[in-house]
This record gives structure tokens, sequence and C-alpha cells, in this order.
């Protein structure tokens, strides 16, 4: 049997920008597993844009959509599933995460982080000093990311060299 036979799902967990979504997709196709973006799962459910959410609803409201759909999508299988970088803020998704799949952290400096989401707007918690909203939140959520059963560091590596590392691992 092999590894990826006795994983029932994939959890891609990290800071926001960190690739998870990039590095889902192309994981998902060449595993032919279904593909999750969490976000784009709450995104249809709720009829609305994240920022949307957050504006007209507040953080509270979409913490609690968030754990209802990781809820909702972890009881499927043979999925990879790409997490908000939020979602660990809650013990009980952490749980739910670790019960139900192989939970891989992505990580990245700040300096990458800012690179990355720059000129992007759909992300309301890094709105006004991008700057200064990554360098706080990240230190903030320092250690969140910790309890997955193995981090990536994608350092200067593409997305699609994460996905063979990850490949690689399960054979
Ligand atoms: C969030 C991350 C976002 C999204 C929301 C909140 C966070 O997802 O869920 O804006 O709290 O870190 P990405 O990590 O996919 O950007």
């Amino acid at each position: 049997m092999s590894n990826t036979e006795k994983i029932r799902n994939i959890v891609l967990i990290g800071f926001m920008g960190t690739g998870k979504s990039t590095v889902g997709k192309k994981l998902a196709k060449a595993l032919s597993w279904s593909f999750i973006d969490i976000d784009v799962y709450i995104e249809n459910k709720e009829n609305t844009t994240i920022p949307d959410l957050f504006r007209e609803k507040g953080e509270p409201y979409f913490r609690d959509v968030e754990s209802n759909a990781i809820q909702q999508v972890l009881r499927q299988s043979k999925q990879v599933v790409s997490m908000g970088g939020g979602a660990v803020l809650r013990k009980d998704n952490c749980k739910t995460m670790l019960d139900n799949g192989l939970v891989i952290a992505l990580t990245a400096t700040p300096e990458a982080i800012i690179q990355r989401v720059k000129g992007n707007s759909d992300r309301p918690l890094l709105q006004g000093n991008l700057e200064e909203r990554v360098y706080t939140m990240m230190e903030q959520r320092q250690g969140a990311y910790e309890f997955a059963h193995v981090t990536i560091d994608t350092f200067d590596r593409s997305p699609e060299e994460i996905a063979v590392q990850i490949q690689r691992m399960l054979q």
C-alpha cells in the first residue's frame, strides 16, 4: 500500500502568501485528487467574496463560517485542502485537520510574503500598511502553524518544486 492510500486528505496550512493554493492545485492534479480552497468554498457557500464577508458580517462571523466549512470539507477524503491563513487560530479546527489528513505547513519569510501579496486587494487583514501588517500578524501567529505533521520552507523554490517535494515524500 502506498502512503497516499493511507492518507485521508492533504491539508495545507500557513500564513497568507505562502503559496498554499498554488501548491495545492498542482499537487492535487499530480495525485488525481480533488482540490478544495476553503476560502473559495466559503465564497460559494455564502455567495459573496471574502472582503465583503469581512466588511458586512465581521471577522467573528467569518471564523464561524470557516470552522463549519473545515468540518464539512474534511468529512470527505482524497482531497488536497488549502486552508485560509487564520484557520489555525481555533484549536478545534487544528484537531479536525490532524484527525482527517496529513497536515503540511508552508513557511516563508516576511519579505517573500510581502512581495507575493503586494497589489492584491483580496485579503482584508492586510489592508493599510502592508509591511507593518505582515510583521505584526506573523509575530501574533508565531508558533500557530507548528502543530503540522510536516513543515516545508518555501524559501526560493517555486510552487512546482514544492509540489514535487510533497509528492516524493508520499511515495
Ligand atoms: C486570512 C487568510 C486568508 C482568508 C482571510 C483571512 C487570515 O486566506 O482566509 O482573508 O486570517 O490569515 P489566505 O491565507 O489563503 O490568503
